[in-house]
């Protein structure tokens, strides 16, 4: 969405013309544009803004608010430490600092290559699990500060392999039927 282009405008205005019936949208603004850019930077609160009539100010508390929300482009995968009561309370900020130094980011941080973005969160509503850790969506149980270098490596492996070609990806064919013995 760099430099907010015509198209992005449109798409943007279409998505708050979606929600001008509701009488309270700018969260579901905010969701829509933050689904589909991966971000909502100034520029966009500003166009928001005017298309509302709701501040700036307002809007920028919102997304500065709540961590789904992302005033820059994230990573491909996004990992979320959960530092609520009970991830807390079993270690759950020495799993975060175990991420920050392997990735070399802190929270709200994303790497350089755009790869990896860590996020410091509240509850999950995964408490039975502490600590609990989400990547992308798949929460990881019971996270330790010593399972964290072989999280990451299995996704940089993951993201090394190659793609299976499409003949390995095809089911296999029905095996040929074995030729008649010739009498
Ligand atoms: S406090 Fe971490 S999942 Fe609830």
């Amino acid at each position: 969405m760099a430099g907010l282009n015509a198209a992005a405008k449109k798409k943007i205005v279409s998505i708050c013309d979606r929600y001008k019936n509701e009488e309270t949208p700018l969260m579901m603004i905010l969701s829509d544009i933050q689904n589909e850019y991966g971000y909502i930077p100034l520029e966009v609160q500003e166009l928001v803004s005017d298309k509302t009539g709701i501040s700036v100010a307002e809007i920028y508390g919102v997304v500065t608010f709540y961590s789904f929300f992302s005033l820059t482009p994230k990573g491909k995968y996004v990992i979320g430490c959960c530092l609520g009561t009970a991830c807390y309370v079993k270690g759950a900020q020495a799993v975060l600092d175990a991420f920050s130094d392997e990735l070399g980011i802190k929270a709200g941080g994303t790497t350089p290559d755009g790869m990896f973005t860590l996020d410091a969160l509240r509850c999950l509503g995964a408490c039975g699990i502490a600590p609990a850790v989400s990547i992308n969506g798949k929460v990881y149980p019971k996270v330790a500060e010593k399972d964290v270098p072989s999280i990451i490596q299995s996704i940089k492996d993951n993201e090394a392999a190659p793609a299976p070609k499409a003949a390995e990806a095809a089911p296999a064919k029905a095996a040929k039927a074995p030729k008649k013995a010739k009498a």
